[in-house]
């Protein structure tokens, strides 16, 4: 076991099945870049503070130059005592350059080690991640204002409410997601927290560590430092928001792509046909989103359970974190784009999405009519029922009844009544903010805008 870096105090040897086991190396590669930044960071601070010579320090350096290399050019080679990603560059590095490699150790740990590269990686994978997600929005908020005239039924319940405008329906998905946005933002201000080391002894040059790898800020205590990994629940929880938003919308647009419903068409590039009924176009884009969302709250509650009553500073339960974050980070990539082009390509049916207006949507109309002549909601709300009901025993559409048949109900009908059949008109009554009039739709859009421009 000589060769392991913990190697000294042991003379027997591993289990090679507990040796697969403990060895992160498979998942943790991704990290050899940042694993070399945070080094390079280290070592600075260690030459200013006397550690190091000027001498050691560009050997340092320039070995981890050519390990970064040799990562980016896939010519490093992992060998079978190769743990994790921190091992095999530590070793790697004396290879290159001999016991001076040894030195860049001094006053750290492989556990501050980790949870900083763990930040670095994340830091950046969030910056990715908001791009897409801030390019979902600005489809769905550009679709939004391109359609402004088309009105649908909107649902409560999965039953046909009221009139709406399409794009109030695309706005009511957008504004979900900025909050999405602003909450990756919060996670990502929590995860630019420097905990490299934490076992240091001379804190002038924190501040020099701070600023090399441009951290905000520098953790209060060394203990908590090795063994939070409150950043990855998180951005997990994040990410499983998104997720109960993004399939929330992927299961409205399943739905209304459906023949019995046919407001959208999704396009070929995001279907699949089936192997046998020749006329079929599912929808499997929009379903492995929902199905993700699932994969994602694994991945969150999976990793509060390792955490849950886990002892101080860092056990060896924390390794499982980094296949979590991947997986996630993965998952998000790819459905976030996936979500914006099907946003793109989405063919809509106005035909279809007016045909599914009825008059009885418009019984709400009916009743605030009677409340403009001075009737109590409440009375309004009952006599328009009667006109519902009335209409369902006459076996007609509730607008098919005449000026007469409505005054049975209420003197307060008159022939005026007739204004309140028309969905445009309905829609446009809806003008505070948040509404479904134009009006309140445009200022929707406008808002939205100018929310992306600021990001
Ligand atoms: N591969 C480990 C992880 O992912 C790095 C830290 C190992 N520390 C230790 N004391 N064994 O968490």
């Amino acid at each position: 076991e000589g060769d392991k870096l913990w190697g000294g105090r042991f003379v027997g040897a591993t289990d090679p099945i507990m040796e697969t086991l403990n060895s992160s190396m498979a998942y943790d590669q991704r990290l050899s870049e940042v694993d070399i930044r945070g080094s390079m960071a280290y070592a600075k601070a260690l030459e200013k503070s006397g550690i190091l010579t000027k001498g050691d320090l560009e050997k340092i350096l320039s070995g981890l130059e050519k390990i970064s290399e040799e990562w980016s050019r896939g010519a490093f080679v992992v060998s079978k005592s190769d743990e994790d990603i921190h091992t095999a560059n530590e070793r790697r590095l004396k290879e290159l350059i001999g016991d001076v490699a040894g030195k860049l150790h001094t006053g750290r740990s492989r556990n501050d080690q980790v949870v900083t590269d763990l930040r670095l990686y994340m830091r950046n994978s969030c910056s990715v991640l908001s791009a897409h997600l801030l390019q979902f929005i600005k489809t769905l908020v550009e679709r939004a204002a391109a359609e402004t005239d088309v009105i649908f039924p909107g649902y409560t319940h999965l039953q046909r409410a009221q009139p709406i405008r399409w794009s109030h329906f695309l706005l009511s998905h957008a504004v979900a997601f900025t909050r999405d946005s602003e909450r990756l933002g919060e996670v990502k201000r929590r995860i630019n927290v420097l905990p490299l080391g934490s076992q240091w002894f001379d804190p002038v040059y924190v501040f020099f560590k701070i600023t090399e790898l441009d951290f905000a800020s520098i953790s209060l205590n060394s203990m908590d430092a090795t063994s939070e990994r409150d950043f990855v629940v998180e951005f997990l929880f994040f990410a499983s928001l998104l997720m109960i938003h993004l399939s929330k919308m992927a299961e409205d647009l399943i739905i209304y792509s459906t023949k019995e419903f046919g407001f959208v068409t999704l396009s070929d590039a995001y279907s699949t046909g089936s192997s046998l009924m020749p006329q079929k176009k599912n929808p499997d884009s929009l379903e492995l989103i929902r199905s993700k969302a699932g994969r994602v709250f694994g991945r969150c509650s999976g990793m509060m359970m390792i955490l849950k009553g886990l002892p101080s500073t860092y056990n060896k339960d924390l390794q499982e974190d980094k296949e979590a974050v991947f997986d996630v980070i993965d998952t998000l990539s790819s459905v976030l784009q996936v979500a914006t082009g099907v946003i793109s390509t989405l063919q809509i049916h106005k035909e279809n999405m007016e045909k599914a207006l009825s008059p009885d949507m418009l019984a709400t109309d009916l009743a605030l009519y009677l409340v403009r002549k001075g009737m109590p909601f409440r009375q309004a709300h009952a006599a328009s029922g009667k006109a519902v009901h009335l209409a369902e025993t006459k076996g007609i559409a509730i607008n098919q009844l005449t000026v007469e048949d409505m005054k049975s109900i209420s003197p307060l009908f008159g022939t005026d009544v007739s204004q309140v059949w028309d969905y445009a008109h309905s829609v446009e009554q809806y003008t505070t903010p948040g509404g479904t009039s134009k009006s309140s739709v445009m200022v929707q859009i406008e808002q939205l805008r100018e929310l992306l421009r600021r990001q």
